[in-house]
């Protein structure tokens, strides 16, 4: 477990941290190898940074795999990306259900091979029991999808007679966005030294606590990871308000 910062206004581990894995083009160019590698040295973070929130008590992780914006890219790394997905979970996901990680995907299912949609609905469900640290992997996600989607939802309830206009608060709406069963993110991490949140959780960010890293995702590990908790345990939650307080 994290060990609280007794001091601090935000004493405790963070509950959930979001992060924008960048920088892993840059980091292969700095070692004059494909973009492709550096995405596979990530997937290498990516398993260290699970782990290591656990270590750190964190009970959820999301991690930014692929946006809705990705599909510009030439197709040869598109197609890299859904491999290591595919490996991905082929090669964690029978480690994640023994050790307790629950598994969810955010984002848009349309335009997903079929196999890659299989291979998301069968690791949701063979960890649906799992509540010891939850796994929140973003693919074929934009925060403006997701709302446009969730609106289009409350619209079909509302023509469907299931909703009023007027039932349609903030607790209802985020009901209807991916994230529906998963806490906002208190901390969110983007490493490699870009200061943008690139459509990542844009309605569940209001009051996350934004942290930028110069180090490059490959290279980010258990250290950088408590580094940004540091960081975050050193600031004062206002949520709007005069003074700390939770909302
Ligand atoms: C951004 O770096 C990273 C991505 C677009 C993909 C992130 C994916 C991984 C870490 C692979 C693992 C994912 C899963 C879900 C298994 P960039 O390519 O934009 O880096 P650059 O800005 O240096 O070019």
């Amino acid at each position: 477990m994290a060990q609280p910062v007794s001091s601090s206004p935000t004493a405790t581990a963070p509950r959930h941290i979001a992060i924008i894995m960048d920088g892993n083009g840059r980091w292969a160019k700095q070692r004059s190898r494909p973009r492709t590698f550096g995405h596979s040295e990530g997937v290498e973070a990516l398993r260290r940074t699970v782990e290591a929130a656990g270590e750190l008590g964190v009970r959820y992780l999301t991690v930014f795999g692929f946006s809705t914006e990705n599909w510009r890219r030439p197709v040869e790394e598109v197609n890299a990306l859904f491999d290591l997905l595919r490996l991905y979970v082929a090669h964690d996901l029978d480690r994640l259900v023994k050790e307790g990680v629950r598994v969810h995907v955010i984002g848009s299912r349309e335009r997903l091979q079929p196999d890659i949609a299989r291979i998301i609905q069968d690791a949701e469900e063979k960890t649906r029991h799992n509540d010891a640290q939850h796994l929140i992997i973003a693919f074929n996600y934009g925060g403006q999808d997701e709302i446009a989607r969730a609106a289009r939802r409350v619209a079909e309830d509302v023509a469907a007679g299931k909703l009023t206009p007027q039932d349609v608060s903030i607790e209802r709406f985020a009901s209807y966005l991916d994230t529906a069963d998963v806490p906002a993110p208190d901390l969110l991490i983007r490493t490699s030294g870009e200061l943008r949140l690139s459509n990542f959780m844009l309605w569940q960010a209001a009051y996350t606590e934004l942290v930028f890293v110069d180090v490059l995702w490959p290279d980010f590990d258990k250290a950088a990871l408590q580094s940004a908790i540091d960081t975050y345990q050193r600031r004062e939650r206002r949520y709007g308000g005069a003074e700390a307080e939770q909302p």
